[in-house]
């Protein structure tokens, strides 16, 4: 016990009214948000010195089943109800994409309430709108859910990396398609086989579109860069590839490698510029990023002092988001009770290095006519273009040889010109997906 306060030593004492939280949303992450703060506001106040309460709760649908037990009244289907009113002192926004959301999150900033978001379409396009309208505010806006779901990782950047100079940061931040890719190099499995499972698991969206084409990593990327890099990047600044293109020949060839296939989201800062993508990647089994396994998601920073650093969980799922959120939520009621908010810093315009522009080196494979020449007329195209090949094998001979090469670094631009005039060559039969390596 201390004597002065009259608390138990490491719990805080409850010197400030409740705060009541509006929520808009009550679906899979709203409704765990809710149960957590019903069935442990005790627990948390004590721990933190916060009393939270849920003031209301804005649906669709009243007559929906949930698993939540509040009193019918905290319900309404007027989420601009929740927002405009004295009693409530926070807006947890868990109804995701642009509109309505952004309305009701710009609304809430403007009138002083502070703003919690897991919604990654909202600040991936519209952040800066946002960011601005929390500055004018002076109240916080806070989307630690918005980018690998449980995994502090906004924070850490936004707080313990302040001033790092951060290089490059590569992330595994799409569950279905981290799974999907363990099954088919760990089983061998069929994609589409493993797509089913995924979403039968409940992780992969019910259209799985914005999951495998690189979408859903594309809006977390433009987040981590703008964040990484105090620069403005929106998700229509990223360039994307997803795995649907990807073989078990692929993964079959990078395990032969000793690499794994990941698909990462990259954001590098060089120059000046900054280069932000989403693309399938070879990565060496020994690198951090190549144990992450099944649905979890990780992100690998590199900083200038801090070196390599790698922050890893689960990125999906009403537990770890909600988790996330209950974090920003008891940081912005911290602030509320204190009459502060967290400054949301400030982000310079960039210029956004092009896919072409870029620069990695690159596994390919093609089947070609098994004759005398074929080899050297393939490889005087890598020369001609500027790429220089690192390492060939022939995998299969007869009629027709599977031939897979590994590059050099070289440029994307180059990358590709080789590839358009490896098409028009008679002696190639099928060219495969273009695979960048990197973490070497
Ligand atoms: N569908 C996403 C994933 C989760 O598979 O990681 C939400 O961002």
């Amino acid at each position: 016990m201390n004597p002065l306060t009259g608390t138990v030593e490491g719990m805080q004492s409850e010197s400030h009214s409740p705060v009541r939280v509006g929520l808009l949303g009550c679906g899979t992450v709203g409704g765990a948000l809710a149960r957590i703060i019903d069935a442990d506001a005790d627990r948390i106040a004590a721990r933190t010195g916060v009393r939270l309460e849920i003031a209301g709760i804005a649906v669709r649908n009243l007559s929906a089943d949930r698993d939540v037990s509040f009193p019918e009244e905290v319900f309404t289907r007027e989420p601009q109800a929740l927002v405009g009113s004295p009693d409530v002192d926070i807006i947890v926004e868990t109804i995701g994409g642009i509109e309505p959301a952004r309305q009701l999150v710009i609304d809430s900033l403007k009138s002083g309430k502070p703003v919690i978001t897991a919604n990654k379409e909202l600040v991936a396009n519209v952040g800066q709108e946002l960011f601005e309208a929390a500055s004018a505010g002076g109240v916080d806006l806070f989307f630690e859910a918005a980018v690998a779901g449980g995994i502090p990782l906004i924070r850490a950047l936004r707080d313990s990396l302040a001033g790092e100079r951060i290089n490059r940061v590569m992330g595994i931040v799409n569950g279905t398609t981290n799974f999907i890719l363990t099954k088919m190099t760990e089983e061998g499995a069929e994609y589409s086989d493993v797509l089913a499972e995924a979403q039968s698991l409940g992780f992969a969206e019910a259209d799985p579109t914005a999951d495998v084409e690189g979408g859903d990593a594309a809006a977390k990327a433009a987040i981590l860069a703008t964040i990484a890099f105090g620069a403005k990047v929106v998700a229509g600044d990223v360039y994307q590839e997803g795995i649907s293109q990807v073989s078990k020949a692929d993964i079959a060839a990078a395990s032969h490698m000793g690499h794994v296939i990941k698909l990462l989201a990259i954001a590098e800062s060089d120059g000046g510029e900054v280069a932000v993508r989403v693309h399938p990647t070879m990565v060496p089994q020994n690198h951090p990023l190549a144990s992450v396994r099944e649905s979890f998601n990780a992100v690998f920073l590199e900083g200038a002092e801090v070196g390599d650093l790698m922050l890893y969980g689960r990125g999906a799922g009403g537990g770890p988001t909600a988790s996330a959120m209950l974090g920003d939520l008891i940081s912005a009621a911290r602030n509320l009770q204190q009459g502060v908010a967290g400054d949301m810093g400030s982000f310079s315009e960039v210029a956004i290095r092009a896919i072409d522009e870029t620069t990695s080196a690159f596994y390919l494979q093609l089947d070609v006519e098994d004759q005398p020449g074929v080899l050297a007329a393939v490889a005087s195209v890598f020369g001609k273009h500027g790429v220089s090949i690192r390492s060939m094998e022939q995998q299969g001979q007869g009629a027709t040889a599977h031939l897979v090469f590994i590059t050099h670094k070289a440029r994307e631009a180059d990358m590709q010109s080789t590839i358009r005039e490896l098409r028009d060559l008679k002696e190639v039969r099928d060219i495969g997906a273009l695979i960048r390596v990197v973490g070497e």
